[in-house]
């Protein structure tokens, strides 16, 4: 029997369903507000005060949604709202000709030979996390997720702007940051139910203050680079922040102002760490409690790196490593809800009227579980990945789909195997007995009281 890892039991029917207690639970995590039916079946509306949310959960819906009728199904300003006193304009919440512009001007900076370039960035982060490690005695439990937030925000500023999380700007973006994330889920959470923001004037105020410190710490950087940048001094710099300043609009042969930097930037900080971080805390418990295939990783590791760090070469190699990840993500996608979208001008999806301006949902977290869709859902099974997926395209979507697709997706991939395969190599991991971690829904899925694992050296 394949190992089926923890998730929050869904609803029965007789459970109460009143707003109240919707909310109550949605507070704590979306998961808990998950029916047995929401498993199933292709499309529902949950009704709400003054509005209704269409949640969409079958490959060729998802498809009309994110692929073939995109447009009609822009992101929800709901979004923006709760995102903007920290992101201003970014790539992740705009919409239309604005999008399309920051979309044409960002995508050579992910491309594969820009990654080729930022790879060996990331080693500096990994090193530090081996010292770390190395530093415990042996058998020691450390918190997982708290480790690996610590080495992906390492890596993205590293990669981003060229900068160690090691100083005290770096500590205080990164404070920021966690702050500022759990005040935006409140207030997404308010505005679904239509709550005004000013009844709860405490957590504004803090998701305001936190937003505007991490954007003053950003400028300080940017700044300077803007300004050497336009005076004719590249530095030298092959991180990310010297591609958004080459970045030209094939269109208009405009670069992005100092302003839309720092969005930017914010963007990728927040886009690009607690999603990994969230990938990779799941897949070092995944394989805790599995050791049979933590073992067959490590023999994976030893044949392909030995000892030493993988080099970008060495990443698409690790076929097993890369299929527990994928099997992770399937189960615990980072981001199980996608951004919400506003119908517009939809017409009928699925036979079914969609009022303009209604919100449409995509949950990877239910399309990973469908019971229609995958064999032993909920298990753990990396091998289901050999040799590709049979699944429809759309029913896999831990990076999102069609024009709107995560911009780090391959950032993330060799990010992901760096991490495993030099973590594995050097040290073993085991769960800690009756901890197993509850997931909750945040803007990412977290554990609810962290993931202690006791870390052994080989
Ligand atoms: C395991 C890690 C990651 C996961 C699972 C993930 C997942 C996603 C998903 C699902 C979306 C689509 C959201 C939607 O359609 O509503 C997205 C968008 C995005 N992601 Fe990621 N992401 C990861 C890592 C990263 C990294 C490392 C970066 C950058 C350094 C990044 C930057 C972005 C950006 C900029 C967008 C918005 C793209 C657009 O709207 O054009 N992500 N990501």
């Amino acid at each position: 029997m394949a190992y089926e890892p923890p998730y929050p039991k869904p609803l029965q029917p007789t459970d109460k369903r009143s707003l109240w207690n919707l909310f109550k639970r949605g507070k704590r995590s979306w998961l808990e507000t998950l029916y047995e039916g929401a498993y199933n079946g292709k499309l529902s509306r949950i009704r709400l005060p003054g509005t209704q949310i269409f949640l969409v959960r079958f490959p060729n819906l998802v498809r009309e949604v994110l692929i073939d009728r995109y447009e009609n199904f822009p992101k929800h300003e709901l979004i923006e709202e709760a995102l903007k006193p920290l992101l201003g304009e970014s790539i992740f919440t705009t919409n239309g000709p604005t999008w399309e512009r920051q979309r044409r001007m960002l995508d050579p900076a992910f491309e594969q030979a820009r990654l080729k370039e930022v790879f060996p960035m990331m080693h500096g982060a990994a090193d530090d996390l081996f010292k770390r490690f190395g530093e415990l005695k042996d058998g020691e439990t450390r918190e997982i997720e708290v480790e690996m937030t610590h080495v992906t925000a390492d890596i993205i500023l590293r990669t981003i702007l060229s900068v160690p999380l090691e100083g005290e700007g770096a500590r205080e973006i990164f404070h920021s940051f966690k702050q500022y994330q759990e005040k935006a889920t409140l207030m997404i959470q308010l505005g679904v139910f239509r709550i005004p923001l000013w009844l709860m004037p405490h957590h504004y105020f803090a998701w305001k203050k936190s937003g505007r410190k991490i954007r003053a710490r950003l400028e300080e950087v940017i700044k300077q680079r803007y300004e050497s940048y336009h005076a004719g001094e590249t530095g030298g710099h092959k991180d990310i922040l010297a591609s958004l300043l080459e970045a030209r609009d094939t269109e208009t042969g405009t670069s992005f102002s100092q302003t839309e930097l720092v969005d930017q930037v914010a963007m990728l900080f927040l886009a690009g760490h607690e999603t990994s971080a969230s990938a990779l805390s799941w897949t070092l418990f995944l394989i805790a409690k599995c050791p049979d295939i933590q073992e067959q990783i490590f023999q994976e590791t030893q044949e392909v790196i030995g000892d030493r760090l993988p080099e970008f070469r060495d990443v698409s190699k690790l076929k097993m490593i890369r299929n527990v990840f994928r099997e992770t993500m399937r189960l615990y996608p980072p981001v199980g809800f996608l951004t919400m979208r506003k119908a517009d001008n939809v017409g009928c999806l699925h036979n079914r009227e969609v009022p303009d301006g209604s919100p449409v949902v995509v949950s990877p977290w239910l399309m990973h579980r469908h019971r229609e869709l995958w064999e032993e859902p909920d298990a753990f099974i990396p091998e289901r990945f050999e040799g590709g997926l049979d699944q429809e395209k759309c029913a896999y979507i831990p990076f999102g789909a069609g024009p709107r697709i995560c911009i780090g997706a391959a950032f993330a991939m060799q990010e992901a195997m760096l991490i495993l395969a030099s973590l594995v190599s050097r040290f073993r991991f085991e769960a800690t007995p009756g901890q197993d971690p509850t997931p909750i829904s945040r803007l990412t899925i977290r554990s609810e009281n962290g993931i202690p694992l006791q870390i052994f050296k080989r």
